[in-house]
């Protein structure tokens, strides 16, 4: 057992509205209070319901705190749609993911704009939750360990050795997210060691031991045990069982430490 504080992010992506994100917020923070000081919790709604999610959080006793999907890496100017660091610290947030697979493989963002918006993130104070993992064509053609590497080292180039106490990396393999498919925990567990292996070489043994691996994927309460038990899994980022009070509060407890 390390002495990683688990943490657990409930990603909402592009669901709820002005109701029901109140709704689930308030769900959540019921559901989730026994475990509250033993896991980090997190939750990241759409950009236009942060500063609702987050009054509702500061008028509860609550440690669980709210992230941004994603944000742009320049401080202000001429940028139609896009949110800046600042603006996301304004609205009480203290995290931020950087690199889902979805924008990469959707909206299609390379690695280098993925590293810019974790250097603005970190610049800004943030926590920033890098989320690497590869296809499953990359998986199949025997890849998943090069697109990893990549991934990590690109995402986090110029990112010094005291910036990564603020740096949680999320393995989601593409192929398991959103599909009902997860990694077994051993396939899992193989990921997340080669991770920290990598850490191990680009910075220190001891940042690789200290940082937070969460694995994201297809995560329910069925199988969240399995996978946090393994010894490099510290926790989870979740989509679809994030919009249920319920699941999402049996994941969270999966996470405590027993
Ligand atoms: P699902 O849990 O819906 O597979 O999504 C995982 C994910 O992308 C979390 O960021």
């Amino acid at each position: 057992m390390s002495d990683r504080k688990p943490y657990v992010g409930g990603n909402w992506k592009m669901n709820t509205s002005v109701d029901t994100s109140s709704s689930l917020a308030r769900g959540v923070v019921d559901a989730c209070e026994s475990a509250q000081g033993s896991v980090d919790i997190v939750v990241f709604p759409p950009a236009p319901y942060l500063i609702g999610v987050k009054s509702i959080l500061r008028s509860r006793p609550t440690s669980i705190a709210t992230g941004a999907q994603d944000l742009y890496f320049e401080a202000d100017g001429a940028f139609t749609g896009e949110i800046s660091v600042a603006m996301v610290k304004d609205c009480g947030c203290g995290h931020a993911l950087a690199g889902h697979s979805e924008r990469r493989h959707v909206i299609g963002e390379s690695d280098e704009l993925v590293n810019a918006k974790v250097r603005a993130t970190l610049e800004g104070g943030l926590t920033c939750v890098l989320c690497i993992g590869e296809t499953l064509e990359e998986r199949e053609a025997g890849e998943t360990n090069a697109v990893n590497e990549r991934q990590l080292r690109t995402g986090l180039a110029d990112v010094g050795l005291r910036q990564m106490d603020k740096v949680v990396i999320a393995y989601e393999p593409v192929w398991a997210i959103g599909t009902g498919k997860t990694a077994s925990p051993e396939d899992a567990q193989a990921a997340h060691a080669f991770i920290r292996g990598l850490l191990a070489e680009m910075f220190s043994d001891e940042v690789a031991q200290r940082t937070r691996i969460i694995y994201g994927g297809s995560v329910k309460p069925s199988n969240a045990a399995a996978l946090f038990g393994q010894p490099d899994i510290d926790g989870g980022l979740i989509g679809g069982a994030s919009l249920k009070v319920e699941d999402f509060a049996a994941i969270v407890k999966a996470a405590a430490p027993h």
